[in-house]
């Protein structure tokens, strides 16, 4: 297992922010975790570990030994009464594994497509789009516990999915796994069963256009990508880790505090009760669109994802955060809470 020294990170991270590993290892199975393992240099070493780099902001070279997760795999495991059953590796491109699904002629996962990233990835995140959750078509995933080495397997109830949440983004014990749990494989059930998913209104408006039939799958994914091409940026083009701020959360009374101050909030009622409300509008109205900080900026199409106009720092990125923080908090009472992880 090669160890690489001093490696830039810029093309490691969809921000593209230029910085370095001091060491990074490539990882292509769990028998290479389990051997690094083994290793007495990297024993109890810091590690940080990577997947396609978009959810993360980094500030600075990376110390701890960076694992670079590029498991390979996609197979249709089972099929099943309900469901057929997809296991990929973690390091498996996510959209491309969607695409795939697909080509299989395994709807499900339409809805999620063009998310940047890794599989490995998804469930840390419990990435969503468009109406979909990777918790609902989820079944189960496999890692290795870096501190003792052993593997695991973990149902949905263990990874205590929530919004853009998961046990993986915790360090505290017992439960929280963050740093700690190295994914190395991910398996879902797509149910056979298959409805489309056109809840949310983007997706409405163009199943309104196509008229009465219901669309196919693959027509649900071309218009995710679409919707997706026009809205967000391609972080091949200007960098991105996609939306920076998750939507908060509120009470229907701190909901219409705040609307009886900003009538056109743009809010959604959630079936618990609670109130979800658009951060991307709250950071417009306190007129962040189009601004930059150095080199950071925030999108002009979409006021969620801050950009890298080109060599912006990650210390330009999380000033820019948090001036938007505190704009957002002074007018609305609102702390909005990052989605990357800032190392
Ligand atoms: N809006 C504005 N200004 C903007 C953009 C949006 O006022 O610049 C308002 C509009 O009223 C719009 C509403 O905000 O209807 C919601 O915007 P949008 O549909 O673009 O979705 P979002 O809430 O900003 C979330 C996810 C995205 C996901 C889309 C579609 C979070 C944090 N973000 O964005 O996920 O693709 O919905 O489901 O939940 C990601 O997590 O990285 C991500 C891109």
């Amino acid at each position: 297992m090669l160890v690489e020294k001093n490696l830039p990170l810029q093309a490691c991270n969809t921000l593209g922010i230029v910085a370095r590993a001091h060491a990074l290892v490539r990882l292509r199975s769990e028998s290479d975790v389990q051997a690094l393992l083994t290793v007495p240099q990297w024993r109890g070493h810091p590690m940080m570990i990577l997947g396609g780099g978009s959810n993360i902001v980094l500030t600075g070279d990376v110390r701890a030994l960076v694992l670079k997760v590029e498991i390979p795999g996609r197979r249709v495991l089972q099929d099943s009464p309900r469901a057929w059953i997809v296991e990929a590796g973690a390091g498996e491109n996510w959209h491309d594994f969607v695409a795939w699904t697909l080509q299989q002629g395994l709807p499900g996962l339409e809805n999620l497509a063009l998310i940047p990233g890794t599989v490995g990835a998804a469930p840390v995140q419990n990435i969503g789009a468009y109406g979909v959750e990777l918790q609902d078509r989820f079944l189960e995933l496999d890692a290795v516990d870096l501190e003792t080495g052993q593997s695991f397997t973990l149902d949905a109830a263990r990874c205590g999915f929530g919004y853009r949440d998961s046990v993986f983004k915790h360090a505290s014990r017992p439960l929280g796994l963050a740093g700690r749990a190295l994914i190395t494989r991910v398996r879902l059930a797509l149910p056979k069963r298959w409805r489309p998913e056109l809840g949310y209104a983007d997706l409405e408006r163009r199943a309104l256009v196509h008229g009465d039939a219901e669309p196919t799958a693959q027509q649900v994914f071309d218009w995710v990508c679409e919707i997706r091409r026009a809205k967000l940026p391609d972080p091949r083009i200007l960098g991105n880790a996609g939306s920076f701020f998750k939507n908060p959360t509120v009470t229907p009374e701190q909901c219409a505090d705040i609307i009886a101050r900003d009538p056109r909030l743009v809010h959604y009622r959630l079936a618990d009760g609670t109130v979800k409300l658009a951060a991307a509008w709250m950071i417009e109205a306190c007129g962040w669109k189009g601004k930059m900080v150095g080199q950071a900026g925030v999108f002009e199409r979409q006021a969620l994802v801050l950009v890298n106009h080109g060599g912006a720092t990650g210390g330009e990125v999380m000033t820019l955060a948090r001036a938007i923080q505190t704009s957002v908090y002074e007018r609305f009472g609102i702390l909005l809470e990052p989605e990357p992880v800032v190392v």
